[in-house]
């Protein structure tokens, strides 16, 4: 409708209809024909006489479903002002890709944002009118288990990723096409103090603005219509009450006009952070901050009106807030069509379509990373013979923890994708274990202990299992062990500080390991595990991640070599647990470990570790051999305050007759600034392409843009002086080159 008809909506509200506008409440406050006035609103303590004007819903999908309530809800309503649908689509709807941190080592923005574009579609077709993504939280401690949803530790690929996904999910935004993007956690959500999720973040202003600003700052200059709040406290202020977040950087700063929405009961939760003393002062508090939306409490609910009443908010203030939401709505085409032609047909013609499959297996063989190949083990030779060993040899749990509309039943497992390859001598699988020991966690999940006893090989069961794993390893010349994380172990409460296989199956790997048979370890995770003891027990490493609805397929053409892995890491792996925070992009110290004044115990380094993660920023192994060379500059002068750019060129060479991908990296340093400046950061990258036995000259610019900062005044700019300009393979193996800014 037009802008006038909107204005006018609004003007003919009550306050009780905007303030429904400002609520989210999950589908079982739907369910019924009279569940909206019984049920699960005791439990959350809202006021009955709201719920008929709550505004949006939280995870309900299936156009079939969201008809029903859509239509039942208009029937009901005076105004006709449609519900918005928003759910959790993070990395795929039925169609699922990797996990987010498996799919940022693609280094390929353009190919994750085909992906997006076929999920929203999908997900449109389903009923979807806002997706909760993308998560762009940078994360440099892989104790935290929504490292699973994040990007890596770097801020500039990060930016690259977040950008990509919004134009992807916001494709032709309008009526019928489209799902809004809704970024999140704002802010420095991944910054958590130990890893522990949702505990406190702090940092200078400077750190937040350099490193952990950016990438949600790229996603609401793609235009990202909303923005969800962070669970944790910004310099001792919750982020969902942070005025400063939120109205100042957010609003006032970056312009962003669209919706903010509390992540789930963060607006309550402000209370137990002991930043509010009830739920009225938590909705005052969420408000003034300007957050629009408050999911799933009952805060604004019941509280905003008394505190209107009493003066304590304006209506002003209500009004710009369900402006917000009902321009949003307008947006999407509601008032038109409140389905958005979501339709059973649409969903059996656009959903899980050969084509979004050919994507997702696409995605998921540029995002196994080979981590280790001594003397050529893989790709496997057809002539050797294959046996597959361990927990996730018949396993379809592939898809990781937030992949909650992909179905198991899509998903192959590795012995299933194996028998169909053709392409070796496949002598069957074995589990060899249990994936745990115990499984009482999963009570925590609500699962009960029989279903959990079911879960668990019986004590003969696991005697049996090891010694049939024995005897098949031993007929094999390659073991393929097919180990890792459970699941459940990570994703968002998945905080753990023991980042290692699960002891079991170590052990298990010793055991086939010591039948003197090559051994390909392929592991399963949700953020970067501590693989330094698996060294000495294994030839190869495929770090598969939680790989997707084709992540078996991926798998199996890597390791027969039908496709070469280009894969790059995108956070580093710990040598072990007391090293995190662990990145590449750190501090020099004024006692380097390879300081020119300083040696032996007085520098800055651990006793019994080495600075350097296991394996670092960048890394990553392909089946061909590549040199990244001759690094040049067409000037070692940047003239400042100029459009001039230097041309930086490097020349590639596959040595090899395979031919395969490389991820060129640039990165640069500041030697001396009125701020300390990382050993190096990522400025920009290329991946290319190269047939075997060929050379190719790669070109970047580099611009003053590059060199920028926020200063020791805190203004975004480059200073004079000079720097180290940086390109190679990974981020520890690179050229250097030196050059000013004058
Ligand atoms: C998560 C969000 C998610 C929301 C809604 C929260 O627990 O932190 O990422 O979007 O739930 O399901
Ligand atoms: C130490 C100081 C000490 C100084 C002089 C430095 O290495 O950090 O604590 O006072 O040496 O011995």
């Amino acid at each position: 409708m037009e802008t006038s008809q909107l204005k006018e909506l609004l003007n003919r509200l009550t306050v009780k209809e905007k303030i429904g506008q400002l609520v989210q409440l999950s589908g079982d406050f739907f369910k019924e024909d009279q569940a909206l006035l019984v049920g699960p609103q005791q439990k959350l303590g809202i006021n009955d006489d709201m719920i008929p004007y709550v505004g949006s819903v939280l995870n309900v999908i299936g156009a079939e479903k969201v008809q029903e309530i859509q239509q039942r809800y208009l029937e009901q309503s005076e105004h006709k002002i449609p519900l918005l649908f928003m759910s959790d689509i993070i990395y795929g709807f039925r169609t699922v890709y990797p996990i987010p941190l498996g799919f940022s080592t693609s280094w390929n923005p353009d190919l994750i944002e085909k992906g997006y574009e076929n999920m929203a579609s999908e997900a449109v077709a389903s009923g979807a009118h806002v997706t909760f993504a993308p998560m762009v939280d940078l994360v440099k401690d892989a104790r935290w288990g929504r490292c699973l949803e994040s990007l890596g530790e770097d801020t500039y690929l990060g930016s690259q990723y977040s950008a990509a996904m919004v134009r992807g999910i916001q494709k032709d935004l309008g009526p019928e096409k489209g799902l809004a993007a809704c970024v999140k956690h704002f802010a420095a959500y991944g910054a958590a103090e130990g890893g522990r999720d949702y505990n406190n973040v702090d940092m200078s202003e400077r750190r937040l603005r350099q490193e952990y600003l950016p990438a949600y700052k790229a996603a609401v200059d793609a235009g990202s219509r909303l923005v969800m709040t962070a669970f944790n406290t910004v310099d001792g202020i919750p982020a969902t009450g942070n005025e400063w977040l939120l109205k100042d950087v957010l609003r006032d700063e970056w312009g962003f006009d669209g919706v903010i929405i509390s992540d789930y009961a963060a607006v309550q939760e402000l209370i137990a952070h002991g930043y509010a003393l009830d739920d009225k002062d938590a909705t005052l508090k969420a408000m003034t901050a300007t957050n629009d939306i408050d999911m799933k409490t009952a805060c604004y609910a019941n509280q905003l009106e008394p505190l209107l009443e009493e003066g304590k908010l304006s209506l002003a203030k209500i009004d710009e807030a369900v402006w917000r939401v009902l321009t949003l709505k307008n947006e999407l085409g509601l008032f038109e069509d409140p389905y958005r032609g979501a339709s059973v047909e649409r969903e059996a013609k656009e959903i899980f379509t050969p084509e979004n499959l050919a994507v997702a297996q696409q995605i998921a063989e540029e995002s196994i990373v080979l981590l280790r190949n001594q003397e050529q083990t893989l790709p496997l030779n057809t002539k050797e013979k294959v046996a597959l060993i361990g927990p996730y040899s018949d396993s379809r749990e592939l898809m990781g923890l937030w992949a909650v509309h992909g179905q198991m039943k899509d998903v192959k497992t590795l012995d299933e994708a194996f028998t169909e390859c053709g392409k070796m001598e496949y002598l069957g699988y074995s589990k060899g274990c249990d994936m745990l020991e115990n499984y009482d966690f999963l009570g925590e999940f609500g699962m009960p202990m029989e279903m959990i006893a079911n879960y668990q090989l019986t004590a003969e069961q696991k005697i049996e299992v090891k010694k049939e794993a024995l005897a098949l390893a031993s007929k094999a010349d390659v073991v393929v062990m097919a180990l890792g994380e459970h699941t459940l172990q990570s994703g968002e409460a998945g905080s753990r500080t023991n980042l290692r296989l699960p002891e079991k199956q170590l052990e298990l790997l010793k055991e086939i390991h010591a039948l003197n048979k090559k051994v390909v370890l392929v592991t399963f995770s949700g953020r970067p595990l501590v693989l330094t003891d698996e060294l000495a027990y294994c030839d190869a490493i495929l770090q598969a991640w939680f790989p997707g609805t084709k992540g078996a397929e991926a798998i199996t053409n890597i390791l027969v070599g039908q496709v070469n892995p280009s894969a790059r890491l995108t956070q580093s792996f710990p040598y072990n647990e007391g090293q995190l925070p662990i990145y590449y992009n750190g501090f020099k110290t004024g006692r380097p470990e390879d300081s020119a004044t300083h040696s032996g115990r007085f520098v800055s380094k651990y006793l019994d570790a080495p600075n350097q993660p296991l394996y670092a920023f960048g890394y990553g192994l392909s089946y061909h051999k590549t040199t990244c060379e001759g690094l040049n500059l067409s000037s070692h002068q940047l003239k400042a305050g100029s459009d001039d750019a230097l041309t930086v060129t490097i020349q590639l060479e596959n040595h090899s007759e395979i031919a395969g991908s490389e991820v060129v990296q640039l990165y640069i340093h500041d030697q001396a600034a009125s701020v300390v400046r990382p050993v190096k950061e990522l400025k920009a990258f290329k991946k290319v392409y190269l047939e075997g036995k060929t050379t190719q000259e790669v070109t970047f610019k580099v611009t003053e843009e590059m060199l920028k900062f926020y200063g020791r005044d805190m203004s975004y700019q480059a200073e004079l002086g000079k720097f180290t300009l940086m390109v190679g393979l990974n981020s520890e193996k690179v050229e250097a080159i030196e050059f000013d800014l004058v």
